[in-house]
Order: C-alpha cells, then sequence, then structure tokens
C-alpha cells in the first residue's frame, strides 16, 4: 500500500494504491478475508469497466482460495438489459469471473434486465428478502462493492434522483440521466445497511469527484451519502484517482 489516509473528520480509511492491478489485489485480499470468516457470504458487485480486474484476480489468484458454493452473488444494480448485452453487468461478470470459477448457479442472484423494470425491482427486492439475514429491518448484505461515476453516482443512483438515497424500498427503478436507460439499483437504505461497503476507483479522470466526495464531503453528490450505519467503509485508489487528495 502507498499510504493510507484516515479522513479524521468523516473517518473514512482510504487506501492509495500505485496501480489499478494493485488496487483489484487489494480488494480481492479483502473480500478472501471476510469470505473465509463467514458460513454464508453474500455480496453485492457494481458494474462498469472498473470492476473487470478485480473479476479477474478472484477468478485467478491463488490467495483468493475462497470456497464459491458458500458465497452468493447479487448486483449492486443492473442495466434494463438483456443479459446477452454488451451493456449487461451480468455479462461482464460471466465473462469474468463466473465463467471460470466453480460456484452453484442458485448462488448467482442476477437481476433480470429483460424483464419488465418495475415487475424485476419487485421481484430482485423479494429474492434478497429471502435470501438475506434481517439486520435494523432490512437486508443486510455481508460485502457492497461500488464504483464511483464521475458525476458522483454510485449504484445507479444519480444526482437527479438523489432520494433514492433514503428509499426505505430494497431495488427500485433509476433512470440514467443523460441516455434515459432504465436500471434497476439497491436503494442507498440497503448499501448503508451492509456490514462492509468498498468503492473501488481508479483513473485520473475520477480525481476530481473522488476530490469533491473524499475532501469536501459535497453533499450534491450521492456518493458522499454513503456511510454504513453499521459496518465498515473503506476507499480503494489507484494513484491517479487520488491525485488530488
Ligand atoms: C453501472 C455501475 C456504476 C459504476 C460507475 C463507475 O452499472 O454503471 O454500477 O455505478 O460503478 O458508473 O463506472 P466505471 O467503473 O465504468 O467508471
Amino acid at each position: 500500500m502507498l499510504k493510507n489516509k484516515l479522513n479524521y473528520n468523516m473517518n473514512l480509511d482510504i487506501h492509495i494504491l500505485a496501480k489499478p492491478a494493485d488496487v483489484a489485489t487489494a480488494i480481492c485480499k479483502r473480500i478472501t478475508s471476510i469470505a473465509n470468516i463467514s458460513n454464508t457470504l453474500h455480496i453485492a458487485i457494481s458494474g462498469g469497466s472498473t470492476p473487470a480486474l478485480l473479476f479477474t484476480q478472484l477468478a485467478y489468484k491463488t490467495y483468493a482460495n475462497i470456497n464459491w458454493k458458500n458465497v452468493h452473488f447479487y448486483w449492486v444494480d443492473e442495466r434494463c438489459v438483456s443479459p446477452i448485452n454488451d451493456e449487461s453487468n451480468y455479462k461482464m461478470a460471466k465473462a469474468k469471473l463466473f465463467s471460470i470459477i466453480s460456484i452453484p448457479s442458485k448462488n448467482i442472484h442476477r437481476i433480470k434486465g429483460e424483464n419488465e423494470a418495475n415487475e424485476e425491482a419487485l421481484r430482485y427486492s423479494n429474492e434478497i428478502a429471502q435470501q438475506l439475514p434481517i439486520y435494523n429491518g432490512l437486508p443486510q448484505f455481508d460485502i457492497i462493492l461500488l464504483g464511483l461515476g464521475d458525476d458522483g453516482h454510485t449504484a445507479s443512483i444519480f444526482p437527479n434522483q438523489i432520494t433514492l438515497l433514503t428509499d426505505t424500498r430494497i431495488a427500485v427503478v433509476a433512470t440514467h440521466p443523460k441516455t434515459a436507460q432504465k436500471r434497476i439499483s439497491l436503494t442507498g437504505s440497503i448499501i448503508n445497511n451492509a456490514k462492509y461497503v468498498a468503492f473501488m476507483v481508479m483513473g485520473a479522470e475520477k480525481a476530481n469527484i473522488v476530490n469533491q466526495i473524499i475532501t469536501l464531503n459535497n453533499t450534491e453528490y450521492p456518493a458522499a451519502h454513503i456511510r454504513p450505519s453499521y459496518g465498515m467503509l473503506e476507499w480503494f485508489l489507484d494513484q491517479e484517482a487520488a491525485k488530488m487528495l
């Protein structure tokens, strides 16, 4: 690790690593350590491009000697497209991880982007409610992995839909503000109820938004509101994404 920064006014644990591969390794090791002390691990993963490196390391690196039959994968969000569409978060995770590891198909809780959006949000919410333990009245994930958009969104909670942060439902329909693409997303209530949340952010194009959130705590951005009520939050950044801190 290049350096840890504890942002005391926000008691954030921030890990800055030299390269993207080092970021993926650090998170991979964190997931492995949590998985190895859990009977059943419920983990929600994000989409976009950033997690690809992590999925590859989870699939191939020996330190990720995880017993996959005890791990259940969910998505933080999914685009309302078919699972074979290049936009699909599931498609990327399947290519990089699920097609390589040996994991029971029942442990993969895909958001069915091909379904009608409102019906799917309800179906997925019910699946989560049935599978996960309840804590403080809401399903509790063991791990939630988040990305960060350069507009400060996380999951599919965009700045113009900031009420989704406190929506008490489990999963809802969101709309991409530029493309109007429908998405299914976990709400901020569920994310902040998790035991452990990690942001994985890489690249110079994210440096400004990372600074807005970590240093300035600019609450116009949804990601600034991710503060697990009972759990732990960590940020894993490469040097490029952290260069304004
Ligand atoms: C999605 C993601 C989204 C993503 C950020 C960062 O479905 O797009 O869940 O929240 O994490 O947009 O995306 P990149 O990793 O591609 O920068």
